[in-house]
């Protein structure tokens, strides 16, 4: 389930860059090594790992409050929420936070749970929060059910790699067969000063 809800979709940031890299031809290890790169950031699929150490480090229900103050003062962010296109709600997190109930009536419940359940609850209620419409994302509680198959936090991007894999290669598929792909190359587009005044290097260490 975790592997379908973690499935390529639309041109995210490891997709992207799976395409980006692609475009030049190369094989699909080094254009999926790519993805894996990009996917490893902490604002992309490493984000789960974040949450984790996140949860750790707030450590009780007592300490949500002035966390969330952290947040709104622009100090951090709230790892697992916001998402670059869902602004109403991530319909991944719906199914994965029920997902995280199956689990833990197996394994026993992971005192992170209440943590993260409270901190959610708190920001769905916090204007800061609505306003922005920041909602949690499907990393908010991946890592935790990961955490309950006791996979150690360094093998979470991998984990999600192998269901986003077939959705990148399908691209980097696609890509190659069409002819009237071409070599990325975004445009640049200089927007700085083109009149500079300047102490010529000659005249620098005088
Ligand atoms: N915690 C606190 N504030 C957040 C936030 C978060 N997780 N995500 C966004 N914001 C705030 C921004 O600071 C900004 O506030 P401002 O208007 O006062 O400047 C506002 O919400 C809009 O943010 P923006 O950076 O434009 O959103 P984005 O669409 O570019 O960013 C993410 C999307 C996913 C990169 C961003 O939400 C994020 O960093 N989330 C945490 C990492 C994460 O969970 N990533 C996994 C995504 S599936």
């Amino acid at each position: 389930m975790l592997f379908i809800l973690h499935a390529d979709h639309e041109q995210n940031c490891s997709t992207n860059a799976v395409r980006s890299v692609g475009s030049s031809r190369v094989d699909p290890y080094s254009a999926v090594s790519a993805g894996v790169g990009a996917l490893f950031g902490p604002l992309h699929g490493g984000a789960n790992e974040a949450v984790l150490r996140m949860l750790r480090r707030i450590g009780s229900k007592e300490n949500i409050p002035a966390f969330i103050e952290g947040v709104k003062n622009g100090n951090e962010k709230l790892m697992g929420f916001g998402h670059r296109v869902y602004k109403n709600f991530d319909p991944r997190a719906t199914i994965i936070k029920k997902a995280c109930d199956d689990v833990f009536e197996v394994t026993g419940v992971n005192p992170l749970l209440a943590i993260a359940r409270e901190l959610e609850k708190i920001a769905l209620e916090d204007e800061y929060f609505i306003k922005r419409k920041l909602y949690p994302n499907v990393d908010f509680y991946s890592g935790l059910i990961y955490e309950a198959f006791q996979f150690p936090p360094e093998m979470f991007t991998v984990l999600f790699a192998i269901g986003r894999t077939p959705g990148w290669l399908a691209q980097w598929s696609e890509l190659i067969r069409d002819k009237d792909q071409k070599i990325a190359r975004p445009k640049q587009i200089y927007t700085g000063e083109r009149q500079l005044t300047f102490v010529p290097a000659s005249e620098r260490w005088a």
